[in-house]
């Protein structure tokens, strides 16, 4: 990105980050309110674009304008997931070596429950990510986890998110302190300027979607989780939301954290909590 670019999304964020960055020590659990936080969020962005439905959303960049849509309805003709949606069911049916599947480890044998992760795990007293459930699920069968950021984790997630296409995400933040704490952090991180051009997460998703990046349409933040994993010609491959999470750090020259740390896994709740009630889309594709 061109510094005098960056600037402007500095300067076009500091307002709106400065009223809702809260020091992390400045919270306690009873005045942590999700709901509330999920209806000022979609508000944001309904009011931003009072011509799209909630549902127009969660297709990311392709949301933004009626050009953008048209070449997503194209691609979505031959979409370039396809692939890795094949491989995925094919990976999610065959059995692992002590006989046992995927389907043993998850609710309803796995088939349409996307819109359900991630959950708190009241036990472990910790989000739970689909990524990481599966990974969960191969190591109590005696397999070898894979990795978050390559294709068969992203053929997975493919194939479990196709079969729970268009069921509006349904994540539930228990009344457990430890839950709302998570969610909150997951915002903070949200929210939190870093890295060399010090911005944060929501200066471009929340202050700057359908704006430019070179040639890349930011997304909005709202329904931003809804399409993963996604196909990027950029990639030449499929990425996972865990991929999509280290790409963004490193764009704004940050470090990124390791895939499915606490920060990642909070993070996820929060995005995927803002955006109950819209639809799941994935896998998506991208220009
Ligand atoms: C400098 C601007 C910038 C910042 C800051 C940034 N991103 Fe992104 N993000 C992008 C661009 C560019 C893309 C690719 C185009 C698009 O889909 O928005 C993208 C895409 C995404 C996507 C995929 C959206 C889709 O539908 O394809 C997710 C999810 C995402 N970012 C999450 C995050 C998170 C979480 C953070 C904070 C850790 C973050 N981004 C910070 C620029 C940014």
């Amino acid at each position: 990105m061109k510094l005098q670019s960056a600037i402007q999304f500095a300067s076009a964020a500091v307002a709106l980050a400065a009223l809702i960055v809260i020091g992390p020590s400045a919270i306690a659990a009873d005045s942590i309110d999700p709901a509330a936080d999920a209806k000022a969020f979609q508000k944001y962005f309904t009011d931003k674009f009072p011509r799209l439905e909630l549902k127009d959303f969660v297709n990311g960049p392709y949301s933004m304008n009626e050009d953008m849509r048209r070449q997503w309805q194209e691609k979505e003709e031959f979409p370039p997931y396809e692939f890795s949606l094949e491989a995925g069911k094919e990976m999610f049916s065959t059995p692992f070596r002590n006989g046992k599947t995927y389907a043993d480890c998850f609710p309803n044998g796995g088939i349409g429950i996307r819109q359900d992760y991630p959950y708190f795990d009241g036990k472990e007293g910790k989000v739970v990510t689909l990524e990481l459930a599966l990974n969960r699920c191969r190591e109590a069968n005696g397999e070898a986890p894979i990795s978050y950021v390559k294709d068969d984790m992203a053929a997975l997630t493919a194939y479990m998110a196709f079969t729970s296409r268009g069921k509006p995400f349904d994540i539930k933040i228990p009344n457990d302190p430890r839950a709302l704490e998570a969610f909150e952090d997951g915002k903070r991180y949200f929210y939190t300027r870093r890295g060399q051009l010090n911005f944060s997460c929501a200066s471009c998703h929340v202050q700057n979607p359908g704006e430019r990046i070179r040639a890349e349409i930011l997304a909005p933040a709202l329904g931003i989780l809804n399409a993963m994993p996604i196909y990027r010609s950029e990639w030449g491959g499929m990425g996972t939301i865990s991929r999509r999470f280290v790409t963004c750090n490193i764009q704004t020259r940050g470090v990124p954290l390791e895939p499915q740390s606490d920060e990642y896994r909070n993070l996820e709740y929060y995005l995927s909590y803002v955006s109950n009630g819209l639809p799941i889309s994935g896998p998506g594709a991208r220009p």
